[in-house]
């Protein structure tokens, strides 16, 4: 029981019907996420890996087909999970903190009736002052400075980074096992990034809750995170540890991402390396591999196959130089 995965997702194919046609934005995706780990989801925007999280708790448009060959939460089948189940499987199982809280925070409702509403959700019977000590507790948990104050204002009336704070108590106040950060500090300053990334961190520890945490930037990987997968164009193209992959990166397109932290300057025949071109369209993916137009290694049999994933030392990845004297 232990050792099985807290959520586990197989081949994972997400698509949107359009007046263009049929996006596929997630294409055959699988990862595990165990209990108290941190799996990071790093790519550029519009690789799908928003479009995987919210298949996950179900919180898509009607125009979304979601398939998979599994996908399951605490031995849960999320797939076969009616509105009202999956509503409570976001209340209590997985929470995700989203990248703009306003997208989140409801505007007319003050910050102590959205707190409380998790908590009475939970628990009807709470008493109103047991709702408001819990809910002083856990902005103050957060960080947030004066929670009694902060309780009865506005989202509208709290600077952005406590916006994201209270965001991030309202998603762990339910205390759910699973917490889904979709690039939680992107619209934050430098500073509250990292005290924010720090706090995860702390809670994490504290609670032995899993984080699935979503990022374009590489830089916080190491920050937060035990794994890492990478997606590109709806693929996880390489999975490994954040040791594996950042000592020794077997994709050419993780090598680049990593390449393009700020502060890593990486001279490489006398230049600075950087990603060219941008991640294609869902409606006109290249044949072959999808990586192919950016990719300063591909050979002929890139323009045309796909690149079958490989499996070695605890790591995956999707390339036809297979790791193997890796892209040097
Ligand atoms: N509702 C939708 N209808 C059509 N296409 C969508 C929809 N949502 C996302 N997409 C497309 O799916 C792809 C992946 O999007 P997304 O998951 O948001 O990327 P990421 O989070 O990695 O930036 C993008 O090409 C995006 O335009
Ligand atoms: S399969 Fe070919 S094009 Fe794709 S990443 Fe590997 S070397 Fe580059
Ligand atoms: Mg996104």
């Amino acid at each position: 029981m232990e050792n099985r995965a807290l959520l586990t997702v197989k081949n994972l194919r997400t698509s949107f019907q359009t007046p263009e046609g049929v996006v596929q934005s997630v294409d055959g995706v699988s990862f595990d996420v165990a209990r108290g780990e941190t799996l990071a989801l790093v790519g550029e925007s519009g690789c799908g890996k928003t479009v995987t999280s919210l298949s996950l708790i179900g919180l898509l448009a009607p125009s979304a087909s979601v398939t998979a060959d599994e996908l399951s939460f605490d031995g849960k089948d999320l797939l076969s999970m009616d509105r009202e189940q999956r509503r409570l499987l976001r209340g209590s199982g997985i929470s995700m903190i989203f990248q703009e809280p306003m997208t989140s925070l409801n505007p007319v409702y003050r910050i102590d009736r959205q707190i409380g509403e998790v908590f009475t959700c939970h628990n009807p019977h709470m008493s109103k002052k047991e709702v408001h000590e819990r809910s002083v507790e856990m902005l103050r948990r957060v960080g947030v400075p004066n929670p009694e104050e902060r309780l009865r204002v506005y989202p509208h009336q709290l600077s952005g980074g406590l916006r994201q704070r209270v965001m991030i108590a309202i998603a762990l106040a339910a205390g759910a096992p699973l917490v889904i950060a979709d690039e939680p500090t992107t619209a934050l300053d430098v500073t509250i990034q990292a005290q924010i990334l720090q706090l995860m961190r702390e809670l994490q520890q504290e609670s032995g809750m899993s984080v699935i945490l979503i990022t374009h930037d590489f830089g916080v990987v190491s920050q937060l995170a035990q794994r890492v997968a990478v997606m590109y164009a709806g693929k996880i193209v390489e999975e490994g540890s954040v040791e594996d992959i950042f000592r020794d990166p077997w994709h050419p397109y993780t090598k680049l991402l990593i390449l393009s932290i700020p502060g890593i300057k990486v001279r490489r025949g006398g230049r600075l390396e950087s990603i060219s071109g941008a991640v294609p369209n869902p409606l006109r993916f290249p044949k072959g591999c999808r990586f192919h137009p950016r990719c300063p290694y591909a050979m002929d049999i890139c323009r045309e196959q796909q690149p079958p994933e490989t499996e070695q030392d605890g790591r995956r990845v999707s390339c036809f130089l297979r790791g193997n004297g890796h892209a040097e």
